[in-house]
């Protein structure tokens, strides 16, 4: 499973790094590339016209058809619209939320995300 991420000020990718898996990052200047294989999408909460290069990418080519889910970070300060942009994208394309958190992540959440890939990997 790749991991393909959004990232604006490093936390999403700080996550990443710690997750040790191979990766791609869609960025404003190249939201346009193929992914060939099941990834897992990895994406921060900004407002929707700041995660416009998401939609660009998962339009691309049809990638949205090889994500198997998506993983949300935000802050829980924002209550009601924690993670939404994750949401958003979930509701828009039919993919399922694998998992939230915070910032660039805690030892927990860098464990269960691990798991939930391997899970992936292994077709459950
Ligand atoms: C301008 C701005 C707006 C944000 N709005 C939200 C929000 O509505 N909901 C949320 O859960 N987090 C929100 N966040 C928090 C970020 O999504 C969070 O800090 C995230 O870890 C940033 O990831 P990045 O460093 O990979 O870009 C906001 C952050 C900024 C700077």
């Amino acid at each position: 499973m790749e991991l393909v991420y959004f990232s604006l000020t490093g936390q999403t990718a700080k996550f990443v790094k710690k997750l040790g898996l191979a990766n791609k990052q869609v960025t404003e200047a190249n939201p346009f590339f193929t992914l060939l294989e099941p990834f897992v999408l990895l994406v921060p909460t900004y407002d929707e016209e700041t995660t416009s290069p998401v939609d660009k990418f998962l339009d691309y080519q049809e990638n949205y058809q090889k994500c198997r889910g998506v993983i949300g970070s935000g802050n829980r300060n924002f209550a009601e619209k924690f993670i939404y942009t994750a949401k958003d994208i979930c509701l828009d394309y039919h993919l399922p939320l694998l998992y939230a958190y915070e910032f660039n992540g805690t030892n927990e959440d860098v464990q269960k995300v691990k798991e939930i890939i391997e899970r992936l990997d292994n077709g459950n």
